[in-house]
């Protein structure tokens, strides 16, 4: 098994990778939160069947009351209403300040678990055990929690660093082929922002990583790494944090225009190629760099450009929250493995994206 210790401002925590992790959950929640006496492990309907008993036989194991809050899978139930039901259920069982939550799923559920324990009584633990590639190395890590409301996705949450991040790669046999790919979008962003040797890994993986146990959690334990870098040196952000955006201002565009029939990771994966090509023909990147990781994001199956005209990802990109009064950070590569975050008006932009 693999640690990686994520040091944000508010708190220091461990994520503890490897595929047979499970079995260190309940000596680790005993250590963590000693005072609690009961737990709600929120899951889903896909999850849940798969792994709730192994999860829950872990929690009884040290003593723990283990109550269960499963929901509909899938992201149109990352609602205010469920939250509702689990800040219900942990009232109704009587949960005190030390008792806790275990989110157990994709990042749908790590979101809302987080969420919840944020809130209920002010703020409880939550031990986070993501189940899906794209929540072991982008969502359960790094503190954002949140829920969509019918305005939009994500609009509202909070930042709430868990106590603990179990990853049992071995969960990910169970995970649907595109799913996979999809989390092979955020996978592949971080080799291109920040690692050089992620990203020769994967090249010399020739896509095939899904099948050897020992180099699943090996990648993994790397992108944990690298997130986990970056969330430490801006738990809330507003710098370095933002490198993570990389291809999103302009997949967020896709994926909104898409009535969000598009999943995210490949529009990540489209909005990334469409910024390689921009940063070519700018003349920052060398055509054979970008060359290369468009042919890594085709090995991983994921497509490299989108028909979305430029002035439809800028009007798109202006309405986008994560824009800061007129301008627009842009995260640019223009060397494998480097990011830079680029201000630029609207007019900029559009000229940047236009060929
Ligand atoms: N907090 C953050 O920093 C952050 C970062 C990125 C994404 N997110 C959020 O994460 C969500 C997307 O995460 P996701 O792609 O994991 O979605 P998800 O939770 O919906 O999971 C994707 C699908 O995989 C299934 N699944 C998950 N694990 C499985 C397993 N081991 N075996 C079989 N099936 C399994 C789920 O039931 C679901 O159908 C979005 O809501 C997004 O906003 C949050
Ligand atoms: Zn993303």
């Amino acid at each position: 098994m693999r640690t990686v210790n994520v040091l944000a401002a508010s708190k220091t925590y461990d994520v503890l990778i490897g595929k047979d992790a499970v079995t260190s959950l309940g000596t680790e929640v005993k250590r963590l939160c000693p005072k609690a006496m009961k737990v709600l492990v929120v899951s889903e309907t896909n999850v849940a069947p798969l792994y709730l008993d192994k999860i829950t036989s872990q929690l009884e194991s040290i003593g723990l009351e283990v109550i269960s809050y499963v929901f509909e899978a899938g992201e149109q139930n990352k609602n205010i209403n469920e939250i509702a039901g689990m800040w219900n259920k942990m009232a109704e069982a009587g949960f005190t300040r030390t008792d806790i939550v275990a989110g157990l799923g994709g990042g749908v559920t790590t979101d809302m678990a987080g969420f919840a324990a944020s809130t209920f009584l002010r703020g409880i633990d939550v031990i986070q055990i993501p189940t899906s590639l794209l929540a072991m190395v982008d969502a359960s890590v790094g503190g954002k929690t949140g829920i969509d409301i019918p305005m939009g996705k994500n609009q509202v949450g909070a930042f709430w660093q868990p106590a603990l991040v179990l990853e049992d790669t071995s969960f990910l046999k169970t995970l649907p082929d595109g799913v996979f790919t999809e989390g092979m979008g955020e996978v592949t962003k971080h080799a291109f922002i920040m690692d050089l040797a992620l990203f020769d890994k994967l090249e010399k993986a020739n896509g095939n990583i899904r099948d050897d146990e020992d180099l699943l959690e090996e990648i993994v334990y790397m992108n944990v790494s690298d997130k986990a870098s970056v969330v430490s040196a801006d738990e809330t952000d507003n710098g370095r944090r933002q490198t993570l955006n990389f291809g999103h201002t302009v997949g967020h565009v896709i994926e909104r225009d898409s009535g969000f029939t598009k999943p995210h990771g490949v529009c990540v994966a489209m909005g990334m190629g469409i910024i390689m090509d921009a940063c070519v023909r700018a003349g920052t990147l060398d055509k054979n760099d970008a060359e290369k990781m468009k042919n890594l994001l085709k090995l991983y199956k994921l497509p490299v450009t989108d028909n979305i005209t430029p002035e439809a990802i800028v009007n798109g990109a202006l309405n986008d929250k994560k824009k800061r009064g007129d301008t627009l950070s842009v995260i640019l590569v223009n060397k494998i493995g480097e990011a830079e975050i680029k201000k630029m008006t609207k007019e900029e932009f559009l000229e940047f994206l236009t060929v």
